[in-house]
């Protein structure tokens, strides 16, 4: 089987999204791609094309051509814009040619058995099989409509959603998926919507199967959620840790004896830590740090080349290049690269909520 991977730049999340395409948000430190391309291939499949937009070159170069993730990734290029995941699909026809695919959306986190969840789909005689979750208001997403276990329609962004599913990010077909696409109109905003090929498979005596499945992550264009996303990855790699029981330090990280560190706590190489320092993980900070009489609390992300002094950070996600010397408590936020924010004299309630795009300037 054969995978793809969607990569294209979309204007959620802004003002992150203003200069970094979002399928390359770090959480914990690491792109969200980088955990769908390591779910992928550990699967067992090791085909994967993703897509990008037309002028990309960041995605490639970032990504490469795939072996750091034990797979081989072939570029495919969406033209003309992104129109929709119908649209992807149709794209990437030729790479696929007549296998068995599934679609991982790059911006979508799936904690799940995906080889067994292939298995599965391998071993039906399911034309396509949807991974579903139960959510309370399903309005923003996919949405299934059943007749008794039947999948018989599913309609995208429903204002009276017919079930309390939500159709996730990932998507099991085998090749009546191309002919499904060639027959789909674009949808009112103009998208070839992957919700209309459900549609067609279905109402067309195909068979679309469904599974339901736990631990999704997706943003819902909604900043707060990269805070839970960050929070999941930091779990996932605190309860690995367990068993190891002391701290994540890699080569060429200096640590002065006056510093605490207690729980799941990663430090890239070429760090510095100094002076009264407390860091209570899970928390992941990156390399080229240099953090110094500050507290550094569960789920804090702290991106590459970051300087906190005098800091105080829980439950955020600080990309790299940053800067932060205020005594002000940070918690809940989201800073952008190259960001600076210091000391001023201004009242703020204690424990500052701030998202903030990349380059600003935070004077607190
Ligand atoms: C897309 C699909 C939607 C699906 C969702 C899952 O929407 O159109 O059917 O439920 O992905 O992430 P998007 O979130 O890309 O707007």
């Amino acid at each position: 089987m054969k995978a793809i991977v969607t990569a294209a730049r979309g204007s959620h999340l802004k003002p992150l999204t203003h200069t970094l395409n979002k399928h390359l948000i770090p959480l914990a430190n690491r792109p969200i791609i980088f955990y769908v391309l390591d779910h992928i291939s550990s699967s067992g499949i090791k085909d994967i094309g993703v897509v990008i937009n037309e002028n990309d070159t960041e995605i490639p170069s970032i990504l490469g051509d795939g072996s750091r993730f034990g797979a081989n990734i072939t570029y495919i290029k969406q033209r003309g814009g992104t129109l929709g995941l119908g649209h992807v699909v149709k794209t990437a026809k030729e790479f696929l040619a007549d296998e068995k695919f599934i679609l991982y959306l790059g911006d979508n986190l799936l904690v799940t058995n995906l080889r067994s969840l292939i298995q599965r789909f391998e071993q039906s005689n399911a034309n396509c099989m949807l991974a579903l979750v139960k959510i309370p208001n399903p309005q923003r997403f996919g949405v299934p409509e059943f007749n008794g276990s039947k999948i018989i329609r599913v309609e995208e962004r429903p204002i009276h959603p017919k079930s309390e599913y939500a159709v996730t990010g990932l998507y099991f077909y085998d090749s009546m998926a191309h002919t499904a696409a060639d027959r789909i109109k674009p949808s009112q905003r103009g998208d070839y919507e992957i919700s209309d090929i459900h549609t067609w498979l279905a109402q067309n005596g195909y068979n679309v199967d469904w599974v339901e499945v736990d631990g999704w992550w997706k943003d819902r264009s909604n900043p707060k959620d990269l805070l839970d996303g960050n929070k999941l990855i930091l779990s996932i790699r605190e309860a690995k840790s367990k068993k190891i029981s002391q701290p994540q330090i890699n080569k060429g990280v200096f640590i002065e004896p006056s510093v605490r560190i207690e729980g799941m706590v990663e430090i890239g190489q070429g760090s510095r830590i100094g002076g009264k320092t407390l860091i209570r993980g899970p928390v992941s900070i990156g390399e080229y740090c240099m953090i110094k009489d500050s507290y550094i609390g569960p789920y804090a992300s702290i991106g590459n080349k970051t300087e906190v002094h005098g800091g105080s950070i829980e439950h955020s996600i600080i990309f790299d290049d940053v800067s932060i010397s205020t005594g002000s408590k940070i918690v809940d936020s989201i800073i952008g690269s190259g960001s600076t924010i210091s000391d001023k004299d201004f009242d703020m309630p204690k424990g500052n909520k701030i998202i903030v795009g990349e380059n600003s300037n935070l004077a607190i």
